[in-house]
Formats: C-alpha cells, structure tokens, sequence
C-alpha cells in the first residue's frame, strides 16, 4: 500500500472479527514499533502483548472508553518510563498502526485513564507507566468508515509565524525567487532583503547553500 494512501486512509476502527492476526503480520506491527525513532535513541517504550481473552477483559477496565478492547483479537500496551516524553510511545503507536493498516488490519488507540490500576494488571515495575494501549483486528465487513471530519489543512496550518496564512500566490513566487540562489551557481550563504505580506518592514532572508548549490536552509528574520 502507498504510504501516503496508508496515512490518509486509516481510520480507528473499535468492531473486529475473530479471526486471529497472523504470526508474520504480529510480528511486521512489533517490528513497526520497535524502529520508531526516539529522543537521543533511548528507545524507552516496551510492548506488552495481550491476547488471553481473560486478560484483554482485565486490561480494559483501567480505561473509561475501552469497551471494544476485549474484542480485539491483539491489544498491544505501549509503556514508557515515568521520565520520558510521550511522544516516542506515539511514534511507535503510529508505526504500529500504519503498518497493520497497510496488512489490512485494523486499530484503535485507547487510553489507560486508571494508570494505577493498568500498571498492576501488567504488572509493571516501579517507575513505569502505559502511555496508551492498541486494540487491533481484522474490520467487520460492515465496520462504516468513521465519518469525523478533520479541521480544513488551512485553518491549522500558519506559515513562518502563528496567525500567518499561505502569501497570496504572486507575492509569495516573487519573494522566494528573490531568495534562490541562481541555479547552478555554488553559494555558501546569500542574503536578500524583501518584503513580506503580513509585515510592517523589511525582513533580511538568509540562505545558506550546499556544496551542489541546492539550498540546504532558509532563515527569516
Ligand atoms: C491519544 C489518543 C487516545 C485515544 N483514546 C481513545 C480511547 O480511550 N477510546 C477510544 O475508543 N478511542 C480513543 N482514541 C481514538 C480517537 O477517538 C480517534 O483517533 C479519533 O476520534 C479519530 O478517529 P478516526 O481516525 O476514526 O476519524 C484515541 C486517540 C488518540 C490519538
């Protein structure tokens, strides 16, 4: 499946069928997980696999929205070290996800809301905690696509400070080719001076270039 059709085409799924998820496709969502990367590589999540029917009914009692958990032919519990951001634990999660999705199976993260009692039930050592678990199965047929909008891309996106739009098309082509090297030509840095929709002055650009002349970074100040 094409990344981006992956992507764009999940949606949480919390109604599964029984049938079990394959040991290669198990294995291709752990495997997902595991090369996320992480702050400093530190690879602090650790996954705890459930699929003992008994378990999976235990384990959703520690969360206030997991009624489909018990269900879901594999749970997967994503846990982080107390000291540790919860943004590697997401990255794992999304790469699990995506990966089953791209296998045709299909998911939903739920959150632990009791983290005390999640932590005895997986039994846990101190200093550790679940940053949120996965239910993941094969989608009943008549699973209806979630139909929950997303924002439109332009009223959550700003460019180069908070509140500014996409420049109109003509201003903005003219301020970037006011900024690109001439092509071809081996730059270590250039600067120019241009004006900005948005901006009362003058804002200096700084470009600095790669050896090839392809422009490596930009800079507004
Ligand atoms: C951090 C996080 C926690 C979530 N927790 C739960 C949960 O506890 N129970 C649940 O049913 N769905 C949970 N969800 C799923 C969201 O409800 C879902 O991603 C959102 O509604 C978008 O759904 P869609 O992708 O199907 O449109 C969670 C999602 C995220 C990202």
């Amino acid at each position: 499946m094409d990344a981006y059709k992956a992507i764009v085409g999940k949606r949480d799924v919390r109604r599964y069928l029984h049938t079990p998820i394959p040991a290669e496709v198990e294995h291709r969502i752990l495997q997902a997980g595991r090369m996320a990367g992480s702050s400093k590589n530190d690879q602090p999540y650790r996954f705890v696999v459930l699929k003992d029917p008994e378990r999976k009914m235990e384990f959703s009692g520690s969360g206030n929205f997991m009624t489909h958990v018990p269900s879901a032919p594999m749970v997967i519990a994503i846990v982080m070290p107390d000291t540790h951001l919860g943004f590697d634990a997401g990255r794992a999660a999304q790469n699990m996800m995506l990966a089953a999705w791209a296998d045709g199976v299909a998911s939903c993260p739920v959150v632990a809301h009791n983290a005390e009692y999640a932590k005895k039930v997986l039994g846990l050592p101190p200093g550790h905690h679940v940053a949120l678990a996965i239910a993941f199965g094969y989608p009943q047929p008549e699973q209806a696509r979630s139909n929950q909008k997303r924002l439109p891309l332009e009223e959550i996106t700003y460019y180069e400070r908070w509140g500014q739009r996409q420049l109109s098309g003509a201003s903005a082509t003219m301020s970037m080719a006011n900024c690109e090297p001439p092509p071809g030509r081996m730059l270590a840095s250039a600067t120019c001076t241009t004006m900005r929709a948005g901006y009362s002055g003058p804002l200096k650009c700084s470009i600095h270039t790669s050896w090839n002349g392809r422009r490596s970074a930009m800079s507004w100040k």
